[in-house]
């Protein structure tokens, strides 16, 4: 692992989901941290939960306080609107936020000759036909949210050609755990209020790739090793599961098989991906990085941990 002791890290996005989880790893390995975050989706108690770390509150799109903090050896940014249909909602928001925010945060790196870790996501492959997936595949966005991504991507790239900014890219698939939000959380708040009864958004046949969190923070910890300079990685469990069958696995889990009702709404939101099926072939070879979690297990701590069971 990295020696990231004394080091001074800002984590862009540190209030929200991964970034509380990036940042407790990150304390724990005696880094100094700086959460920068505009609380928009992420929540005051990951802050709090995590008091040894510096706060400010600010966003990306402000220019004039970002380029002011303290200079930083490695930036992690994980701030962003992550939200497909909001995009599709909200196009310049999204591009505001993702594309125009991620050009401001490479400012920063770049002044303060800092390392650059940029989270991307699954969805700057769209629908891809070539399953599993590799990073080769290329762009092929299928939502705002897509296309911003592979904007803030491009921008890092050209950082790092032009200004010999040393980066590297991450994409993750569909990232669950504790505090996460997404399907898995959305059927577990579902089943709290109401266990007689589950809708899913869409057909249910589309299927995704889940990690689990402690496996990408594991990532983005030894993506700070000088061989991953300039890479682009794939960050998945490496195996696909279809929604419908992530329903029936929790409805098991809970004892609810027979008991509770399930329904598809059948129709999608826009931009939605059919299936996420990451190769994280490069990763495992070149980062040393295997996914440790198998969803299965984890599902049963975070029932218990919602106090479902
Ligand atoms: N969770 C996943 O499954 C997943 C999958 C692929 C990619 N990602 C990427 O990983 C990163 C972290 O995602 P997450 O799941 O933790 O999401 P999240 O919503 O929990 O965290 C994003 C954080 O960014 C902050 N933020 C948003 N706009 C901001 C702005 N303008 N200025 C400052 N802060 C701002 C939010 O307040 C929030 O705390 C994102 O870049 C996301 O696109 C996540």
């Amino acid at each position: 692992m990295p020696q990231l002791k004394q080091k001074n890290i800002l984590v862009t996005g540190g209030a929200g989901f991964i970034g509380y989880h990036l940042t407790k790893k990150l304390l724990e390995a005696g880094a100094n941290v700086t959460i920068y975050d505009n609380l928009s989706s992420g929540k005051i108690e990951n802050v709090e939960d995590n008091p040894q770390a510096q706060f400010v509150k600010g966003d990306i799109l402000d220019t004039k306080t970002l380029l002011n903090l303290p200079q930083f050896d490695i930036i992690y940014h994980l701030a962003a609107q992550v939200v497909v249909p909001y995009s599709m909602e909200n196009p310049s928001e999204d591009f505001e936020t993702n594309a125009h925010g991620t050009l401001n945060v490479l400012e920063k790196a770049r002044k303060d000759k800092a390392r650059f870790i940029f989270a991307s996501s699954a969805a700057v492959y769209g629908n891809p036909t070539q399953l599993p997936t590799q990073e080769e595949y290329g762009f092929h966005p299928f939502s705002c949210y897509g296309l911003s991504k592979v904007v803030g991507e491009q921008y890092s790239q050209i950082y790092a050609m032009q200004y010999g900014l040393n980066i590297t890219i991450l994409r993750f698939a569909n990232v669950y755990g504790s505090r996460c939000h997404g399907v898995i959380n959305d059927f577990l708040e579902k089943l709290q209020r109401d266990p007689s009864k589950l809708e899913i958004i869409g057909t249910g046949q589309q299927a995704r790739d889940f990690v689990h969190v402690a496996d990408i923070v594991d990532a983005l910890l030894l993506a700070t090793d000088e061989t991953a300079i300039g890479k682009v990685y794939n960050l998945g469990f490496g195996k696909t599961i279809k929604i419908i069958e992530l329903a029936h696995i929790i409805l098991d889990i809970l004892k609810l098989t027979g008991k509770t009702k399930i329904t598809t709404t059948n129709v999608s939101w826009q931009g939605d991906i059919h299936t996420i099926w990451f190769d994280i072939t490069k990763a495992k070879t070149e980062l040393k990085w295997t996914p440790k979690i198998r969803l299965e297990d984890h599902l049963k701590t975070l029932v218990k941990e919602r106090k479902l069971i």
